[in-house]
């Protein structure tokens, strides 16, 4: 591959005459650091977000009546919890006190609240856990990889090092919460879609009907 010449060409082609001397440049920061706060409070959002989680998988199960997901939720519920406590580690490396919370956090407790009073007839029951979950998974996945880019910008070694020990842990597990989340509910939604109209056992055979009516009159 040729290299390119870092030295300015001048604007009719031709080279300078006079030749500078080539001076190291300090290397330009491309990005600039993370503000604290903004880390402190998106870490007390991630952990509201995954406090939500742990409660819709247990809404989840408690509800289940397809028995053969509930191995994958037991293992998504656990992992969420060991969410909330990556999650609270990494705030208190940032210097976030016990019990702070922002108010994105406030916001997403709020949204989980929202989903978790979600009624439904029982036969639609593990349909709407599913949404809820994957609506939830969808955020929390977000989350994380949002943080995974932004984790080079964090100051202070420590906190980095919390940060990123967390972001390998989760970042493959948040991959495997979302697609399973949306598999299942399309394998449910399309099992109903299939499903024919339960025939309704009160109504009369047609020829009693039938006579019924010319009794009428
Ligand atoms: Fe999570
Ligand atoms: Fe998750």
């Amino acid at each position: 591959m040729k290299k390119r010449s870092i030295s300015r060409a001048r604007s009719d082609g031709r080279p300078s005459a006079r030749k500078k001397p080539t001076l190291r440049r300090p290397q330009a920061r491309s990005r600039t650091s993370l503000s604290s706060q903004w880390l402190k409070e998106f870490f007390s959002e991630m952990l509201a977000v995954e406090q939500g989680g742990v409660e819709l998988y247990e809404r989840a199960l408690k509800e289940l009546t397809h028995d053969d997901l509930r191995p994958k939720l037991e293992q998504f519920r656990e992992q969420t919890q060991q969410h909330v406590e990556l999650c609270q580690e990494m705030l208190n490396a940032a210097g976030g006190g016990e019990g702070e919370k922002s108010p994105s956090a406030e916001a997403a407790e709020h949204k989980a609240r929202g989903l978790l009073s979600t009624e439904v007839p029982d036969n639609l029951k593990d349909i709407n856990n599913l949404e809820n979950l994957l609506l939830a998974e969808t955020k929390d996945h977000w989350n994380w990889e949002l943080l995974g880019s932004l984790m080079d910008q964090i100051e202070g070694r420590d906190l980095k090092k919390v940060v990123s020990r967390a972001v390998r842990e989760v970042r493959r597990q948040e991959n495997q919460h979302l697609s399973w989340n949306q598999k299942m509910l399309t394998r449910l939604a399309t099992e109903t879609a299939h499903r024919e109209p339960q025939t309704d056992e009160r109504s009369e055979p047609e020829d009693q009907e039938e006579e019924s009516a010319e009794h009428d009159y």
